[in-house]
């Protein structure tokens, strides 16, 4: 069985209550942090940066924070999330000048890096940085806003990039990000996704412990 890991979206947490809904859904089950990062001009949304992740570590979270950076530029933020406490620094490639240089840039500072594709952005970036890439991020939702619905088209998708990090042979976690419910998970992991983000789903209920149910149903495959 694949290494399965449930990643809630804290854009849709209580922002007001930030620390104690991260701190409910880690002891709901849940494995990975997922930390949205809109700067209102790659996306159409304005969210949070470095400082609010600082403060998350500093609240005592010590599981891995997935920083998804939806901005433009992206070099010259990764240094400060590297500093604030980000584990996994993940970018858009169309929102980067010089890929290779950026996904170095999040290694050097001693980040995990990833690559991230919107539903109709190609694989074809990972051709030359497969050996430079920790995680692959497929959006499966325009990004910009949570509670949308899951776009079909990213199934067979993570198929074939579930095919590439097999060739590649490397240890590359697959996470898809978008519209991701109890009702569709299995499907989504039997597509090749090993790390699924969650926000709507998890905090949209008011209810964190939901982060169990989405834990019990893809660790159950
Ligand atoms: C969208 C974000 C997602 C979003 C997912 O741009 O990257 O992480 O919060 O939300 P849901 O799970 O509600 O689709
Ligand atoms: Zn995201």
């Amino acid at each position: 069985m694949r290494d399965y890991k449930i990643a809630p979206s804290i854009l849709s947490a209580d922002f007001a209550r930030l620390g104690e809904e991260v701190d409910n859904v880690l002891a709901a089950g849940a494995d990975i942090v997922h930390f949205d990062v809109m700067d209102n001009h790659y996306v159409p949304n304005l969210t949070i940066g470095p400082l609010v992740c600082e403060a998350l570590r500093k609240h005592g979270v010590k599981a891995d924070i997935d920083v998804h950076l939806m901005v433009k530029p992206v070099d010259r933020i990764i240094p400060d999330f590297a500093k604030a406490g980000a584990t996994y620094i993940t970018f858009h490639p169309e929102a980067s000048e010089h890929i290779d240089r950026s996904l170095s840039l999040v290694r050097d500072s001693g980040c995990k890096s990833g690559l991230v594709f919107n539903p109709a952005t190609p694989l074809d970036y990972l051709d030359y940085v497969m050996d430079k890439v920790d995680m692959i991020l497929l959006m499966s939702v325009n990004p910009g806003f949570g509670g949308q619905s899951f776009i079909s088209s990213s199934l067979p998708k993570l198929r074939e990039a579930r095919r590439l990090i097999e060739k590649s042979g490397r240890d590359i976690r697959l996470e898809i990000d978008g519209g991701v419910k109890v009702d569709n998970i299995r499907q989504i992991a039997e597509a090749g996704a090993d790390t699924f983000v969650a926000g709507s789903a998890i905090f949209g209920a008011g209810r964190t412990s939901d982060a169990h149910r989405y834990d019990t149903v893809v660790k159950a495959m």
